[in-house]
């Protein structure tokens, strides 16, 4: 497979029909990922990691970055001075790109709810740029981000605009309150940038 174009990389990892066959065409994926998405994508984590930033005036506050693929918004968010970054993926090859960077102090090959994931420490700071998707993540998963929040701290994620119908009820629940929202104009399907406090109960 050569430099593919966004719509035919974009067409392709959305016919994953199963989380397995999601990791299998993400692990081929990712030694061209950074390379395919330069001229489209990288905008996104790009702008979620300054977003975060804005939220977040303590730059200690540990990050994870869930979905953190081969880590391009942990090289933003270390170009803003937060040095305590944690990185999830389903891809193992995802993430050999994202050691490579050497911005993450751990990174941890697991899904979203799964029991690796269940072992991370709950933390102040969230991002989770092209995680919510079809076959990638949906309700069930932005409910276990919240649980591994620390009361207070803040998730910024994004959706295209199909797809947020799928995480209305979910982002509706109370204790949760969106405190930023931005349009990315990439696609004919809008991407929409979001950060929520989970607010203490
Ligand atoms: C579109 S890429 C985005 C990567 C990176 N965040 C970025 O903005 O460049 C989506 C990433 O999320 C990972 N992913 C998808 N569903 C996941 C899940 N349920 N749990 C953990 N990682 C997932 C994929 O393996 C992939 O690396």
């Amino acid at each position: 497979m050569s430099q593919m174009q966004p719509s035919q990389w974009l067409e392709w990892i959305c016919s994953s029909k199963t989380l397995d066959e999601l990791r299998d065409n993400y692990d081929q994926w990712a030694s061209r990922y950074d390379a395919d998405v330069s001229d489209v994508w990288s905008v996104v984590p790009t702008a979620g990691a300054t977003m975060l930033a804005q939220h977040t005036p303590n730059k200690q506050h540990t990050v994870l970055d869930v979905g953190a693929g081969t880590g391009l918004a942990g090289v933003v968010l270390t170009s803003f001075g937060f040095q305590h970054l944690i990185g999830i993926d389903i891809s193992p090859s995802m993430l050999k790109q994202a050691e490579a960077k050497g911005v993450y102090q751990s990174l941890v090959c697991c899904t979203i709810g799964d029991s690796e994931f269940g072992k991370i420490e709950p933390v102040e700071s969230m991002i989770a740029t092209g995680v919510f998707a079809k076959t990638h993540a949906g309700p069930t998963e932005l409910t276990c981000l919240r649980a591994k929040l620390q009361p207070g701290g803040v998730l910024v994620f994004t959706a295209r605009q199909s797809f947020l119908p799928v995480l209305q009820t979910t982002l509706e629940q109370p204790g949760w309150e969106q405190i930023d929202a931005k349009v990315l104009p990439i696609y004919d399907d809008p991407m929409h940038l979001l950060a929520y406090r989970a607010n203490a109960n």
